[in-house]
């Protein structure tokens, strides 16, 4: 039973807390906040017993086993290496940091103080990913060939806010692009019987707006087995969710990649115990005869609940194949290149 601390209590940190409610394998001890108001919701809607103002308190409690950093990102670099080198381990939320070297200086400092690091891509803890690489590794569309991932709603532009201020880490590629670079280099390691695989090639686009950061961003990506992803994301444009894979004897859709089963996503109370989650539903379309075949696949929990069990199944290893080390240090990298070529001001 891992003892949790929640750092920052917005609104992510809210749905995380409701997704523990749904699992034995930890429990929330401690919130960290330094906004009364958020502190006192989280703490008397989730019945936290200890609750601190200042993020470094938390660190200095000895009963807590692990953190979830849920604060705007620019702070997770110096929050995490503070908590590694408390000895707690760690679930960051995405993306894990601003940049590739923010995100080396992180692992490196989990590995020194030898505790677990996770970067809080919940979608790649659901079965349905699982059942993806199944299908993708038993040839059930041939050879994949090209990969489509798009993750893109509209917001209104307000320069203050955390998806277009510059300094509190706007733009969407950090926002929403992360998930689906991360998925297009999941399907191309799939198909080379990888956890992942790194793009050789990464060409961008985007439209930038008045504050320096990525509105509408598109790349294109090229694996070294010749695979071809196209990856679009949006803060101001409603392109939806969808992943589509296309292999030589069909295509894979992902009609909801990001946020399957998870009544705990858009709760704005605690939720009840009787609770149902969803099932999700891979399609499959053989290009032969055009027949179409869905494949459902059941959850027992909530999405987020089944990230906080990944962390306390892989506590001992330090790092779990849903998202390992290496993967997101390959992940950043990516972004990385994708921020530049469309020339997000950093
Ligand atoms: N996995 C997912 O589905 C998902 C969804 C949404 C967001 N996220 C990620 O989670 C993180 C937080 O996003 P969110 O939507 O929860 O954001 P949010 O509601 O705006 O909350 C961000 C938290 O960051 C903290 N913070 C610290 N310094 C801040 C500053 N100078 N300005 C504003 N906030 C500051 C605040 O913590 P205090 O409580 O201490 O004031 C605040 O509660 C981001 O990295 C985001 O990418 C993940």
């Amino acid at each position: 039973m891992l003892n949790w601390g929640v750092m920052g209590a917005g609104g992510i940190a809210y749905v995380f807390c409701n997704g523990m409610r749904f699992t034995d394998s930890g429990q929330i001890l401690a919130v960290a906040s330094r906004t009364r108001e958020r502190n006192d919701r989280l703490a008397n809607d989730f019945g936290i017993p200890r609750q601190y103002n200042d993020y470094a308190e938390l660190l200095a409690d000895d009963d807590i086993d692990a953190v979830y950093i849920a604060t705007i990102h620019p702070l997770h670099a110096e929050w995490a290496i503070k908590c590694a080198e408390a000895g707690k381990h760690l679930l960051v939320e995405k993306p894990i940091s601003m940049n590739h070297a923010e995100t080396a200086a992180m692992v490196d400092a989990a590995r020194e103080n030898d505790v677990f690091l996770m970067e809080a891509f919940m979608y790649r803890c659901h079965p349905q990913i699982a059942k993806m690489v199944e299908l993708i590794q038993d040839g059930t569309i041939g050879n994949v060939q090209a990969i489509r991932a798009t993750f893109g709603y509209r917001s209104g532009f307000n320069p203050q806010s955390r998806l277009y201020n510059r300094e509190m880490g706007g733009g969407g590629i950090l926002d929403i692009g992360c998930y689906t670079a991360s998925m297009a280099r999941k399907v191309a390691g799939a198909a080379a019987n990888e956890l992942f695989l790194n793009p050789i090639s990464v060409k961008g686009n985007g439209k930038i707006g008045p504050t320096g950061v990525d509105h509408i961003a598109a790349a294109t990506l090229k694996f070294e087995n010749d695979i071809i992803a196209e990856i679009i994301c949006a803060v101001e444009c409603n392109y939806g969710s969808n992943v589509i894979i296309y292999g030589t004897e069909g295509t894979i859709t992902v009609p909801n990649p990001w946020l399957p089963s998870s009544p705990c996503r858009g709760a704005r109370t605690p939720l009840p115990p009787d609770t149902t989650f969803p099932a999700t539903q891979l399609i499959v379309q053989s290009s032969q005869n055009r027949e179409t075949t869905e494949v459902t696949v059941p959850a027992d929990r909530d999405l987020f609940t089944y990230e906080a069990d990944t962390v306390a199944a892989h506590i001992a290893d330090r790092q779990a194949p849903a998202m390992s080390l290496d993967d997101t240090l390959g992940n950043m990298q990516l972004l990385d290149a994708w921020r530049e070529e469309v020339g997000v001001v950093s």
